[in-house]
C-alpha cells in the first residue's frame, strides 16, 4: 500500500463532516487541495494525477472521498457506541412494555405472571447483607447453580425463562435489570403503587452466589423474620408493608410444597393480605403437607406460619392494623420498601436515571 493511501483513512477519520464537503465541491473546484484529496484518495499511480484531468479520474476521486467520509462517519458512530456503557443503549419504557405483553397466559396459574416475577425481582435482591455487602440484585446471581436451587428460589426459573426472549432482544440490558424491572411491572400492571427503578446493575458469575439461608423460612415466626430483614436493613414498618405482596399469587405444593393463595384476587395488588389476615378466622389445615393455616369458612385461603406471626407479634400487628385500614398508606410505604429492596448492594452509576414509569393503559 502507498504512504499516499495510507494517510487518507487518517485525514478523513479526524475531519469527516469536510471530507464530505469537499467531495461535494469537488467537481467545480479545481482548488489544489480538492485535488489534493482527489489524489490522495487514488488508488493510481501518481503520474496519472500530472495528466490532463478527465471526467473519468474525477468521478474516481469523488467516489473515494465520499466512500472515506462514510467509513469516517461509521468509525465515529461505532466508536461513540463502544465507548457508551451497556446499561444506557436500553429502551427501558420499551423493555417496561415487553414485560408487561409477557405477563398475561390463561394458562398459567391464576392466568397472569405478575406474582412470580414479583417474587423473583424479591428473591434476586433479598440476598442482600449489609455487613458484608454482599448479595443483592447486582449480580443477579440468583441464575446460577447453586443459588437458583436453593429450596427458597423453588419455581422462579419459570420465571426466567419466560423472561429469557427480552434478554436476548435487548442484549444490552443486565439480568439484574431485568429481572427487578419485572418486579415493578408486576406491582404495577396488577393494580399496585408505582415503584421507582433505576438501571445500571451489572451481572456477576456464578462464585459470587449467596450461601442457602439469607431468605426467610416460611415454617418460622416473627424473630426469624426480623433477623432476615433487619440483616437486609429494614425495619419492622418496612418488614410488614413488604410482606403485603403476599396479596398476589399462590403457594404451590410442587415449588415450596405450600398451598393455595392468600385471598380470593391473587391477580390484583391490594391489601387484602391485612384484612383477610385480621378478618378472617384462620385454622390449621388437615393435610399431609407442611403446616399452614387456611380460612375457617372456606378452606379455600391460606396463610403460612411466618405471615400468622405478623398478627401475633404485637409490634407487626399495628401496621398490620393501619394498613388493613388505610390502603394508600400500604401503597406508599410499600412503594418505598420494595423500591429500597430493589436496590440493595447496588452500586448505581452516577448518572443513572430514576424512572416512574406509566402503566399500560
Ligand atoms: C416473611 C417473609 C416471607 C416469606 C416467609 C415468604 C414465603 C413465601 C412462600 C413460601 C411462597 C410460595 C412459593 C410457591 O410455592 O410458589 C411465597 C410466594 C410469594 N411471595 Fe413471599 N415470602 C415472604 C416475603 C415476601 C416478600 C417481601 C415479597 C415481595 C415484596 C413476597 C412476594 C411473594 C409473591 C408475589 C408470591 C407469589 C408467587 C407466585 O404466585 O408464584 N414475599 N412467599
Amino acid at each position: 500500500m502507498s504512504s499516499t493511501l495510507r494517510t487518507v483513512p487518517r485525514l478523513a477519520l479526524r475531519a469527516p463532516a469536510s471530507a464530505k464537503l469537499s467531495a461535494l465541491r469537488l467537481p467545480a473546484a479545481s482548488t489544489s487541495s480538492a485535488r489534493t484529496l482527489a489524489r490522495a484518495y487514488s488508488s493510481q499511480q501518481q503520474r496519472q494525477y500530472q495528466l490532463p484531468r478527465t471526467r473519468k479520474a474525477g468521478t474516481g476521486g469523488i467516489l473515494g472521498v465520499l466512500a472515506a467520509g462514510a467509513l469516517a462517519g461509521w468509525y465515529f458512530y461505532s466508536k461513540q457506541q463502544d465507548e457508551t456503557p451497556a446499561w444506557k443503549k436500553v429502551n427501558y419504557q420499551n423493555v417496561y412494555k415487553d414485560i408487561a405483553d409477557l405477563l398475561e397466559d390463561e394458562n398459567y396459574d391464576d392466568g397472569s405472571y405478575g406474582p412470580v416475577f414479583v417474587r423473583l425481582a424479591w428473591h434476586a435482591s433479598g440476598t442482600y447483607d449489609k455487613k458484608t455487602r454482599t448479595g443483592g440484585s447486582a449480580g443477579a446471581t440468583i441464575r446460577h447453580a447453586p443459588e437458583s436451587e436453593h429450596g427458597a428460589n423453588a419455581g422462579l426459573d419459570v420465571a426466567r425463562r419466560r423472561l429469557e426472549p427480552l434478554k436476548q432482544k435487548y442484549r444490552n440490558i443486565s439480568y439484574g435489570d431485568l429481572y427487578t424491572l419485572a418486579g415493578v411491572v408486576g406491582v404495577q400492571e396488577l393494580g399496585g403503587p408505582t415503584v421507582q427503578w433505576r438501571p445500571g446493575r451489572s451481572d456477576k458469575q456464578a462464585d459470587a452466589c449467596t450461601p442457602d439461608g439469607r431468605l426467610p423460612d416460611a415454617a418460622q415466626g416473627a424473630d426469624h423474620v426480623r433477623d432476615i430483614f433487619y440483616r437486609m436493613g429494614f425495619d419492622d414498618r418496612e418488614i410488614a408493608a413488604l410482606v403485603g405482596a403476599h396479596a398476589l399469587g399462590r403457594c404451590h405444593t410442587y415449588r415450596s410444597g405450600f398451598d393455595g393463595p392468600w385471598n380470593a384476587s391473587p391477580t390484583v395488588f391490594t391489601n387484602f393480605f391485612y384484612t383477610e389476615l385480621l378478618e378472617n378466622t384462620w385454622v390449621p389445615k388437615k393435610w399431609d403437607g407442611p403446616k399452614q393455616f387456611v380460612d375457617k369458612p372456606t378452606g379455600a385461603f391460606m396463610m403460612l406460619p411466618a405471615d400468622m406471626a405478623f398478627k401475633t407479634d404485637p409490634r407487626f400487628r399495628t401496621y398490620i392494623e393501619l394498613y388493613a385500614r388505610d390502603q394508600d398508606t400500604f401503597f406508599n410505604d410499600f412503594s418505598a420498601a420494595f423500591a429500597k429492596l430493589l436496590e440493595l448492594g447496588v452500586k448505581f452509576p452516577e448518572d443513572a436515571p430514576t424512572y416512574r414509569f406509566k402503566t399500560l393503559d
